[in-house]
């Protein structure tokens, strides 16, 4: 065992395929979650998978004396930080309830990593940092427009946080994972996405219903300055995505100064919309009932990822395709079936 590695939101979408890969490579993920947004059962479908079971804290993140009281006897090498509230349009209306649990979590995580002089931080951000970026792929240097959503906010506003620390405390050493678009689940269909309610984003909105939980699918604007209309973005596999984890805990590790750094991870390929459908019908042969319907406030219009930073510090690349990600996600909704 090469160690543990603290995952906040370990049962969730991503943070439960990054427990599978931290375990594949010889880590021990502990587990912190409230399971707010996450199901208990997802820990023995992880245990199905890799055979072992997760210590696991049913902690709120936000309590720093409840972490410093629960966890300070265990040795932690590392921690990845996913616990965070991610519904863009709920943000809008609920701004507070955005700015308290993912600004305050983080604040709590890296207190509690200097209280146990844990130097390695890789954190979940997301590619929405970017707004509609002027030039195209998007590399890490982009300019950071200004938000779109409280939710895109707290991202911007704790890598501020994280970087502002790093240079105080010299000795943490944090990356910013900038996520494009996860879909996909495991291949395995034990574990996978589980939307609360009626989903915002695209695939699962497709793999419920083609299932029949949803009667259509609406295409948000084909009138986009994109080849089909549709906006384009870029689209990973969330096992790729669960290993980029794996391979920037490591990096942290084999590093010995300090350092703040922000990684794009993605395919480097856009596609859109009507093409996520039409290989979404293909590969399962399914027929989609959608309909073109109005565009959807705060899209941007396309954005894909510059790849070569993360190919260079973390010699990580996605190695899945899209259609595997469309096979993996309908076989996911189906055994949920
Ligand atoms: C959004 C956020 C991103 C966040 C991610 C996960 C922005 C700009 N991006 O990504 O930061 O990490 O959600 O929650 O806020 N679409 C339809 N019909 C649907 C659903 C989606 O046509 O029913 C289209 C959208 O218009 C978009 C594409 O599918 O063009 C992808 O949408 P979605 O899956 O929601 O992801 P993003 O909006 O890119």
């Amino acid at each position: 065992m090469k160690g543990k590695i603290l995952v906040t939101g370990g049962a969730g979408y991503i943070g439960s395929h990054t427990c599978v890969e931290l375990i594949n490579a010889g880590y021990e993920p502990i587990i912190i979650d409230n399971f707010s947004n996450s199901e208990k059962f997802v820990l023995d479908k992880i245990k199905q998978i890799t055979g072992n079971e997760i210590t696991t804290y049913n902690i709120d993140c936000c309590n720093l004396e409840l972490l410093i009281n629960s966890l300070l006897a265990e040795k932690i090498i590392g921690c990845i930080h996913f616990a965070a509230y991610k519904a863009v349009g709920e943000s809008s209306k609920l701004p507070l309830k955005y700015y308290h649990n993912n600004i305050a979590s983080t604040v709590a995580i890296l207190s509690f990593l200097e209280k146990i002089s844990c130097p390695n931080f890789v954190f979940s951000s997301s590619c929405t940092v970017y707004g509609q970026p002027d030039i195209l792929p998007v590399t890490e240097k982009s300019p950071i427009k200004l938000a779109e959503s409280p939710y895109g906010r707290t991202k911007q506003v704790c890598e501020d946080i994280i970087h502002d620390t790093v240079k105080a405390n010299k000795t943490l050493k944090a990356f910013a994972l900038r996520y494009f678009n996860p879909i996909g689940a495991h291949p395995s269909a034990l574990i996978g996405e589980l939307p609360l309610g009626t989903p915002n984003n695209l695939v699962p909105y497709i793999t419920q219903t083609a299932i029949g939980k949803r009667e259509q699918l609406t295409v948000f604007g084909n009138d986009y300055d994109t080849p089909d209309g549709t906006c384009i973005r870029d689209y990973i596999h969330v096992v790729d995505l669960a290993k980029a984890h794996v391979k920037a805990m490591e990096e942290l590790l084999r590093t010995k100064e300090p350092i703040f750094d922000c990684i794009n991870l993605g395919t480097g390929k856009g596609n859109s919309v009507l093409e996520v459908i039409e290989t979404f019908e293909r590969v399962n042969d399914i027929k989609l009932n959608y309909k073109i319907g109005p565009r959807r406030e705060g899209d941007v219009e396309k954005v894909y990822a510059d790849t070569s930073y993360a190919l260079n510090k973390l010699n990580w690349k996605t190695e899945l395709s899209l259609e595997a990600a469309l096979q993996d996600a309908w076989k996911w909704e189906s055994s949920l079936n």
